[in-house]
């Protein structure tokens, strides 16, 4: 993993290296405090750590900020740091640079992508809108910047209901990128969407009959599913949400015992804020650790630390292409405060 030497590399060599690999290959001496000099950087630089729960436990102990996509949006929005260090995808930095283009926004490895982001090309999205000019585009946010300068509205797994719920009833609707929220807000606005065909490849994962089987096992225990999953697992679940919505969840619960039907990332908050429930993995389709979403787990500790050290990978977009993806969001966190949607981490 690390390539370069220590022996204080030029810029040029840093931002060689970073085009090369993605990430700074510098291994941070032996023998230091990387959370202490993570901290002393952050102080130094009034950098802000922003981290998604499904980091790694590390990265959220040592994070300012820990929340959904909506929660990090609305830090993002706020935040008078000088640079923001996003420990969480590409699509999620991008959303932090568009909200805020005067300031850095680092990512510890440009190669954290997102499977979902990357179904929707924007060259054939273009071709599908075009398809369907009389319509308003609802976008996901785990959308690349593109996608969000062709859309009309930005949604997370937090507002996607109310907000589609919320738009004009004469407006016909794309949803894109992700089918299985698509027709999970179809069902529960009864408002008909034109879907792109995408999915994450780590949502939809979970087995149907593994999972019933281990709802016959444990039958006092609850499941609870994010909208992403598939509407097999959506149906069987008893409580439905984002990140944060099924974090609070298992923190309200009188009930003691849950199947949890997301990332993996989750449990770490979920044992701390309820350490006597008993948290159980929903099973994969096959025996592997495919819950975990290797793109989000590619960010480690080093990679922060040399992203505050080096103060790179940092994301860049044009000028016209942040003021095209502007918009849509703003909608969202405006629309979002309008409808009392605020997700705190
Ligand atoms: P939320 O952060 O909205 O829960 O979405 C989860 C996710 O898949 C992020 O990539
Ligand atoms: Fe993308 Fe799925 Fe990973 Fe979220 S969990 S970043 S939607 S691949």
């Amino acid at each position: 993993m690390f390539h370069l030497s220590t022996a204080l590399p030029s810029r040029e060599d840093i931002l060689k290296a970073v085009e090369q690999y993605g990430y700074v290959p510098i291994e941070p001496p032996v023998g230091i405090d990387l959370f202490a000099e993570i901290e002393r950087l952050k102080r130094e630089k009034n950098a802000v750590l922003l981290a998604h729960y499904y980091q790694d436990a590390d990265i959220q102990d040592i994070a300012d900020f820990i929340g959904d996509s909506l929660g990090l949006s609305q830090k993002a929005a706020e935040t008078d740091a000088d640079i923001i260090v996003f420990a969480g995808v590409h699509f999620m930095a991008e959303t932090a640079k568009i909200l805020n283009p005067t300031k850095k926004v680092l990512i510890p490895d440009l190669n954290a992508g997102c499977s979902l982001s990357d179904s929707c090309p924007p060259e054939a999205f273009a071709a599908f809108k075009a398809k369907y000019p009389d319509h308003k585009v609802v976008s996901y946010i785990n959308t690349s910047a593109a996608i969000k300068a062709m859309s009309d509205v930005i949604v997370t797994s937090s507002n996607a209901v109310p907000i589609v719920q919320a738009l004009p009833k004469e407006w016909k609707l794309i949803f894109a990128p992700d089918k299985n929220l698509g027709m999970y807000v179809m069902r529960k606005t009864g408002r008909e969407m034109i879907l792109w065909d995408g999915v994450c490849m780590v949502h939809t994962i979970f087995s149907y009959q593994k999972v019933r089987a281990m709802r016959a096992q444990y039958p006092d225990a609850e499941l609870i599913a994010h909208p992403e999953c598939e509407p097999a697992i959506l149906e069987e679940a008893d409580f439905i949400g984002s990140t944060t919505a099924l974090l609070n969840y298992v923190t309200r619960s009188p009930k003691r015992r849950f199947i949890v039907a997301t990332e993996s990332g989750i449990l770490h908050q979920m044992r701390k804020a309820a350490p006597d429930k008993e948290l159980i993995q929903a099973p994969a389709e096959y025996s592997c650790n495919c819950n975990t979403c290797p793109h989000m787990k590619l960010n480690t500790l080093e990679k922060i630390y040399n992203a505050l050290l080096y103060e790179a990978p940092e994301v860049t977009l044009s000028p016209e292409l942040i003021r095209a993806a502007r918009l849509p969001i703003e909608r969202m966190l405006e629309m979002s405060r309008e409808l009392g949607l605020v997700s705190k981490g």
